[in-house]
């Protein structure tokens, strides 16, 4: 697997000194109130074990399977919600968590959805966010990274269903594509 890594783009103590950061920010953030956090299934899933365990605080933790990448290399455009039953938000304060910030086509849907499902507030905390023209009207509120355009995996992010349980973040070799 790490053979097929052509260059690592942020390493293990990067990502987890940069946490740290980011707890910090959200606990001064969300000061004692009951929090929602909600993780975008599989992409944040690294990402958010590591950064929630930074908060001592009192939280919720739900879960959201989102599809929009189909696992190869560009985005179709198309958000689509797998859960069967969406967590109920109504009147929360909720942290949207995801692997990284591309297209924006997946947090605007997700942030409009909890809204429109009566959410009060909703913030979003990526990873990664890549240096690009968004398709949809979105940034998010707390960013580990940004990153130029470039594909790549690791620490939660695939390719093709692999590569997710790197500890760091990389570009996937030509030859692996
Ligand atoms: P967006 O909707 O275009 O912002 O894309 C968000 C989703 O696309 C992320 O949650 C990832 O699952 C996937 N994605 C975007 N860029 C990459 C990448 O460079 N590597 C792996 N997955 C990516
Ligand atoms: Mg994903």
């Amino acid at each position: 697997m790490e053979n097929d890594i052509e260059k690592v783009l942020v390493d293990e103590q990067e990502i987890q000194r940069r946490l740290d950061g980011m707890a910090l920010e959200l606990e001064g953030d969300f000061p004692g109130e009951p929090l929602l956090v909600v993780v975008l299934l599989k992409g944040a899933l690294v990402f958010a074990a590591d950064l929630l365990r930074r908060m001592p605080r009192m939280l919720e933790i739900e879960c959201l399977s989102v599809a929009s990448y189909h696992g190869g290399l560009d985005s179709c455009g198309v958000v689509s919600f797998l859960d069967r039953e969406l967590p109920d938000v109504r009147g929360r304060r909720v942290l949207v968590l995801d692997d990284i910030l591309d297209t924006g086509r997946t947090l605007r849907a997700v942030v409009d959805r909890l809204l429109g499902d009566g959410a009060l507030e909703v913030r979003t905390g990526v990873l990664l966010a890549k240096a690009k023209r968004r398709a949809a009207d979105v940034e998010a509120n707390y960013v580990g990274f940004h990153i130029a355009d470039e594909f790549v995996v690791g620490y939660g992010l695939d390719y093709r269903g692999r590569y997710r349980n790197l500890p760091y973040v990389g570009v996937l070799g030509r030859a692996a594509r």
